[in-house]
């Protein structure tokens, strides 16, 4: 069985209330709702994180090695500012997939650089709920 540690970032948490016009109003109990639906499809198994400080993001994917196949994360403003966690994610050996609720690329300019794109296997964004499902589903079938 493939296991997955989801890492979701700053303010993530918040979600559900936060700034509905980008996000829509999910909460992020529901984004773990659905992908754990879509990983029992797939006979994988999830550990969710979710995290507001970037220390702490750093000993969750540090400590992944060995235990985890593969990491799903959404570092949310971290993707901007992190250089810390994108090299705990070039450095800890396990294939991680990027993904973001919007598309970092039709906001603000300074959200149009992420940090950690050139480390993860790839990135999803701009589909809600759907770019964890994708990108859980992108994980899982690289991991095969
Ligand atoms: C986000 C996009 C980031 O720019 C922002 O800081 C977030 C959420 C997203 O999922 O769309 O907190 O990662």
């Amino acid at each position: 069985m493939k296991k997955i540690l989801v890492i979701h970032g700053p303010n993530l948490n918040l979600l559900g209330i936060r700034e509905p016009a980008v996000y829509g109003k999910v909460t992020l109990n529901s984004i773990d709702k659905e992908l754990k639906k879509a990983a029992k499809k797939r006979k994988a198994s999830l550990t969710i994180k979710q995290s507001n400080h970037e220390g702490q993001i750093v000993d969750l994917i540090g400590d992944a090695r060995g235990r985890f196949s593969g990491i799903l994360i959404n570092p949310a403003a971290y993707t901007h500012t992190s250089v810390a966690i994108r090299d705990a994610i070039a450095g800890c050996g396990i294939p991680a997939v990027e993904v973001h609720l919007s598309n970092i690329y039709t906001r603000e300019e300074f959200r149009k650089k992420s940090l950690v794109s050139p480390v993860v296997k790839g990135t999803v964004a701009g589909f809600g709920v759907n770019s964890y499902i994708l990108g859980l589903e992108a994980l899982l079938d690289l991991l095969e």
